[in-house]
């Protein structure tokens, strides 16, 4: 467990000396954290087996956010991502939230949906009523599927029926809801639903076609909320002005689709990195959005102090145990890292780091405009090539940028006057 996530100028040190804080804070070691300091130490036999037709491997950077304190446990971040400033912009935003007691989450529990489809029904609304009847049986079916998610205190809870009008027909659909734990569920619930179609074709009279979980994890949501202080946000105008971006969005679908693209660089950073599957988290995350027209996944007002209080609320289909995250070692190391013991606390800090991200944007955006915090960066990040190390970085960097020309070959040439 991580006692404080609070390392100031984690940035401006080497790989190396990040590394060595990784460890010192995580108290994880070599074994551990091999693979992800040095890809090479990665099993192509491992990766060979997760895909077909598998030639090699595509490596990201991964780098560790700082400061996030969330329900009142610290956590070091682990983000995977090519997008430059979002790790940096993160961090920053989760310092801001601290001085008012960090994030705090809630969430639904971990249910997922699954969808029988069923053509071809001659009474559909008496059908609807048979399923409902029949309700009690049809779980108890479902959940001798899965004893073992059974006896972990998950399966089957609800059955839902909704009776669509489609472009070939009406259709009865069948939603069976179910608990999944610890897992994203996609293989527990695909088991169930094909499972109980033969018994819905025979309750309805009808004709099952799709037997698939639904990604619009509308039960599985996750809810956070923060205060950002006013004085470190850069005063209480820019707070105004934060709000105005929200609202921004949330008249405007132009402006909500980056609104939202912000606030997953951060989630699919997170997710990407813990071997989750970011498609299902980017359908969920955008089909909730569109729940009564498209509108922004976060919201902001001000506290009577003056001060900016931000909410996220968006389904959270994680998991912990099984696919990538159990077999990429990669992943496992970044669970480890992150030291959380459910796929319902992963949620929490996902979506916590969601929001975070979304405020650092909109902060940049109604202040000085993003460019300046990337060239800034990018300009460090040059100065590290060039083989800047420790202060030097900051000193070249600032160099670089007030010459407009951030190059790695004026940067070697600055080095050497420093010399
Ligand atoms: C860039 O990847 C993300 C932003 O465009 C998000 C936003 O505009 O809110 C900066």
């Amino acid at each position: 467990m991580v006692k404080d996530s609070r390392v100031s100028g984690f940035y401006k040190l080497s790989r190396e000396d990040r590394v060595k804080k990784l460890k010192e804070i995580t108290g994880l070691g070599e074994d551990d954290l091999g693979p992800l300091v040095d890809p090479g130490q990665v099993d192509m036999g491992v990766l060979d087996h997760m895909i077909e037709n598998v030639v090699g491997a595509m490596t990201l950077p991964l780098g560790i956010a700082t400061n996030f304190l969330i329900d009142g446990k610290d956590y070091l971040i682990p983000m995977a991502i090519e997008e430059p400033s979002v790790v940096a912009a993160a961090s920053n935003a989760a310092r801001m939230a601290r001085d008012h007691g960090g994030f705090s989450a809630t969430d639904t529990g971990p249910n997922m949906i699954s969808q029988i489809q069923v053509v071809d029904v001659p009474q559909p609304e008496a059908a609807k009523v048979k399923i409902m009847e029949k309700k009690d049986e049809l779980l108890a079916f479902a959940n001798e599927q899965d004893p073992i998610l059974i006896r972990f205190g998950g399966g089957a809870k609800d059955i839902r029926v909704r009776i669509i009008d489609t472009k070939v027909g009406i259709m009865l659909i069948t939603e069976l809801i179910v608990d999944t734990r610890d897992a994203m569920g996609a293989n527990a619930v695909n088991t169930m639903a094909e499972a109980l179609a033969p018994r819905i074709e025979k309750i309805t009279g009808g004709r099952v076609i799709l037997r698939i979980l639904s990604n619009l994890a509308e039960f599985r949501l996750v809810r956070v909320r923060a205060v950002f202080d006013k004085k470190e946000l850069g005063g209480e105008e820019v707070v105004n002005d934060i709000i105005a971006a929200w609202a921004f969005a949330e008249a405007d679908p132009y402006r909500c689709a980056t609104h939202n693209k912000g606030i997953m660089n951060g989630i699919d950073a997170v997710i990407i990195a813990t071997g989750n599957d970011f498609r299902a988290i980017e359908a969920g995350a955008h089909s909730y959005a569109s729940v009564g027209g498209y509108s922004p996944l976060t919201t902001y007002e001000k506290t009577p102090e003056g001060h900016l209080a931000g909410s996220i609320e968006i389904p959270m289909a994680v998991g912990l145990v099984g696919g990538a995250t159990k077999v990429h070692p990669v992943a496992r190391v970044c669970v480890k890292i992150l030291g959380v013991e459910t796929a319902t606390e992963l949620g929490h800090v996902i979506a916590s780091v969601g929001l975070a991200q979304n405020l650092a944007a909109l902060r940049a955006l109604a202040s000085e405009g993003i460019q300046k915090g990337h060239m800034a960066l990018h300009a460090r990040n040059v100065a590290a090539t060039a083989g800047a190390r420790g202060e030097q970085v900051d000193i070249v960097a600032e160099r670089l940028v007030k010459e407009k020309n951030v190059k790695v070959e004026r940067a070697k040439e600055i080095l050497e006057e420093l010399k």
